[in-house]
């Protein structure tokens, strides 16, 4: 297999085959997706959630999400690796948003960025593309924007519908190659997917997107507390985990860990 690029992304949406992503924020979760095919990984700020233990994504910093970006982008050999702006690191200017972004592409070593907004964040999207750093984009529910939106609520519905197709349109013009939609009716997003060239990528967006993701620590069952209905658990390893830990101390306190095999004399 080779690397995946964007113009990949582009064939697939256009053959009518549907990709997966996944986020990853550390090096044996990339290579295990990487190995596994999945063709795009995201460093996502849900970080700040996944990784920080942050209770939502806005205090992750630039330089807490290059630590983890540069330790996907070294573990993966065919994956194309998208890093997240985080929260206030690209809203003031186009100029602020090449910047922050540059640092993912030169220090994170990412291959493209990711920012939350619509038509609004044309501009941004606009300038990085000209910089030559590839923009995924993301529109509906948009985290950064919780507490503007008045907290986790479905967006699209009845006639707000045509203000994501407006969005999804500016962001296409503007020149991102991709756009998240998160958390919007299923009937938004087909009409989206459809009216768009470029791959939409759903999150409890329903069937009809050209691409799914999902946040891994979510999806594998390490989170262990309350989900959202968009995400299907595939695995419980956060049982698993915690299973092995108490082996571990079960044997330890019952003194059959360490055995002879695991000794030197
Ligand atoms: O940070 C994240 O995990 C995301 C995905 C849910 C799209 O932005
Ligand atoms: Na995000």
């Amino acid at each position: 297999r080779r690397k995946v690029r964007i113009h990949h992304l582009q064939q697939l949406k256009e053959r009518g085959e549907p990709w997966p992503m996944l986020t990853s924020y550390d090096m044996y979760s990339a290579r295990i997706f990487d190995q596994a095919g999945i063709p795009v990984l995201l460093v996502g700020d849900s970080a700040a959630n996944n990784v920080y233990g942050y209770d939502t994504s806005l205090p992750v910093s630039v330089d807490e999400m290059l630590v983890l970006t540069r330790a996907v982008t070294r573990s993966v050999e065919h994956a194309l690796v998208v890093a997240d702006l985080p929260f206030g690191s690209y809203q003031a200017s186009p100029q602020q948003a090449v910047e922050t972004a540059t640092r993912f592409m030169k220090e994170g070593r990412a291959h493209a960025v990711k920012l939350e907004g619509g038509r609004r964040f044309a501009p941004q999207i606009e300038a990085l593309t000209a910089s030559g750093i590839p923009v995924m984009a993301h529109i509906g529910f948009t985290p950064q924007h919780e507490h503007g939106l008045g907290g986790y609520r479905v967006q699209a519905r009845g006639d707000q519908a045509d203000q994501l197709l407006d969005d999804a349109l500016a962001v296409q013009e503007a020149g991102a190659f991709a756009v998240v939609l998160e958390m919007v009716t299923a009937e938004a997003a087909k009409r989206v997917t459809h009216e768009l060239r470029i791959p939409t990528v759903g999150i409890g967006a329903g069937p009809d997107t050209d691409a799914q993701v999902l946040v891994w620590t979510d999806m594998a069952g390490m989170n262990t507390g309350r989900t959202a209905r968009f995400v299907k658990q595939y695995a419980e390893l956060g049982k698993i985990l915690g299973g092995a830990a108490e082996q571990f101390a079960a044997e330890v306190q019952g003194r059959t860990f360490p055995g002879p095999e695991h000794s030197f004399h």
